[in-house]
């Protein structure tokens, strides 16, 4: 709670140790009342701060977006080195891009990114526009509505494709535990064995990436078996998987024959 405090009332720690001569008047005590009981009734302290800070940028959020995860910066990563390594004008796809967390981390990052940032979700894309103007990235950053690559014209490709796809089976019981009661299931899950999604962006990554081009998917700690195979039945090439801070598989990228 004091955590939540701090942030809300943006007052430093030092500031609630040492100034117990503070209070809160009757609207602001009814205010506090109100997060308190959000918060012990398990909504995640993102969605009532309505904020979440991704890689090097803060994100808004609210229960219509997933809370974008550490591990997630892994993708970013993944992104920022092939266009390091590109070192020219670089066309970036985020598929599902939700608050917009990896395609606005990515163009923070670097100006030599041009990013299409797509998901289904039309409450999803509004709080990821939202995002893109306040950090001034609205430039580099273009939304798209539909589902995977249908939101693209078909002749449009890519140097680089990122995605982080809803992962988890439909009967797996994480989602009915924590901060995922509270997220959106659309994001979470794709109602089915998990990879559904995941087989959707790989298999037509062929005609969306550039020859030579990079495509890099966050899964989940025991599907990465299943993502290399996925990308070699799609003749993709140079697949590696990438471990998270916690040593976990947690993506795999391949490339476009050149
Ligand atoms: C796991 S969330 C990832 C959000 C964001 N990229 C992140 O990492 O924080 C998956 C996203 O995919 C979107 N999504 C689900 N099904 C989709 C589909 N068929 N086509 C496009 N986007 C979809 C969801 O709305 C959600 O925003």
């Amino acid at each position: 709670m004091a955590y939540l405090l701090e942030k809300h009332y943006q007052l430093p720690r030092s500031a609630l140790l040492s100034r117990d001569d503070m209070s809160l008047n009757e609207l602001a005590l009814q205010e506090w009342e109100g997060i308190v009981s959000r918060r012990v009734g398990g909504e995640p302290i993102a969605y009532i701060l309505g904020k979440k800070g991704f890689h090097n940028i803060e994100l808004l959020v609210a229960p219509g977006v997933l809370i974008p995860r550490p591990e997630t910066e892994l993708l970013v990563d993944i992104a920022l080195a092939e266009i390091a390594k590109l070192n020219k004008y670089t066309k970036v796809l985020d598929l599902g891009t939700g608050s917009g967390a990896i395609a606005l981390a990515i163009a923070n990052e670097t100006p030599l990114a041009s990013v299409i940032a797509t998901d289904q979700s039309s409450e999803a894309l509004a709080i990821a526009k939202q995002n893109s103007q306040l950090l001034n990235l609205h430039n580099q950053v273009a939304f798209a509505q539909g589902s995977w690559y249908e939101a693209l014209d078909q002749q449009n490709q890519f140097d680089v494709i990122i995605s982080n796809p809803p992962y988890i089976a439909n009967q797996d019981p994480h989602l009915t535990i924590g901060d995922l009661r509270f997220e959106p299931s659309s994001a979470l899950t794709d109602h089915a064995s998990g990879l559904s999604c995941l087989e959707i962006i790989i298999s037509g990554a062929d005609m969306h990436l550039k020859s030579g081009g990079l495509i890099a998917v966050e899964h989940g700690f025991d599907q990465s078996e299943a993502v290399v195979k996925l990308m070699q039945a799609t003749d993709l090439t140079d697949i590696h998987v990438h471990l998270d801070l916690a040593g976990h598989c947690r993506a795999v990228s391949g490339r476009k024959r050149p």
